[in-house]
């Protein structure tokens, strides 16, 4: 149960204050009755906003294919950013939609937004090693040892002291390979690439987990059963 008003806030409807003028403008109702009281506690299922129920109560995921060029921040210096694909209440969502990890400005691909906090912890936590699928072109032919270089676990990125784990190169072009990857470091697939003297030139994810972008177009996102991954937290 939770207050009208905030109900209404954290999905994005109105702030708290205009809560009240949505009530008394007969937009929301509690159980099929027009809602007096504000602060009234109340479940979710039994609220209607201009006859509707409320829009995703216990949470949004989302699986995006995000285009080049624009940012995984929600800080608007940065340019402009994925989040200028969302319809606006979601934008207006608290606690905000946020993306589970980035991807470069220039990298393409599947991306999860999601408001639950929880989830995103769970599903970028070294621990759970969901498996990401990264499609690579770079700028000189793939050595055929570089597949075991990846896969031994010993690799060191510039900077870093942990050598990253295991991973899966495919190597389906003289200059194009696919890199499955259970971590994700900063830049990781570029500094894994430049640590092998390559350039990567483009870069798309086609997978996140089970997850792919089958019947996704860039721009374009589907939502998500919020226990997609299993039982919410
Ligand atoms: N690795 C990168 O280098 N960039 C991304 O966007 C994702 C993984």
């Amino acid at each position: 149960m939770r207050r009208l008003d905030q109900l209404l806030a954290n999905l994005g409807y109105c702030s708290r204050s205009e809560a009240r003028d949505w009530m008394r403008a007969g937009r929301v109702t509690v159980g099929g009755a027009p809602a007096r009281d504000s602060g009234q506690r109340v479940a979710a299922g039994e609220v209607r906003i201009d006859g509707e129920p409320p829009d995703h109560p216990d949470g949004l995921l989302l699986l995006l294919h995000k285009p080049t060029g624009l940012v995984c921040s929600h800080d608007e210096r940065e340019g402009p950013s994925v989040y200028s694909l969302l319809p606006e209440r979601w934008r207006r969502r608290n606690p905000v939609v946020t993306s589970v990890g980035r991807l470069d400005k220039e990298t393409s691909g599947a991306l999860l937004l999601t408001d639950l906090p929880a989830l995103v912890h769970r599903l970028t936590s070294p621990r759970h090693k969901v498996p990401k699928v990264y499609r690579a072109t770079v700028d000189r032919d793939i050595p055929a040892d570089l597949a075991d270089l990846f896969a031994a676990g010993s690799l060191r990125l510039e900077g870093e002291e942990k050598p990253c784990a295991p991973a899966e190169l495919r190597i389906i072009g003289p200059r194009e390979a696919l890199l499955t990857l259970t971590e994700g470091r900063y830049h990781q697939v570029r500094r894994m690439f430049a640590a092998a003297g390559s350039s990567v030139l483009t870069l798309h994810r086609e997978s996140f987990g089970v997850l792919d972008l089958a019947g996704l177009g860039p721009r374009d996102w589907r939502t998500l059963p919020v226990d997609t991954f299993g039982p919410p937290d």
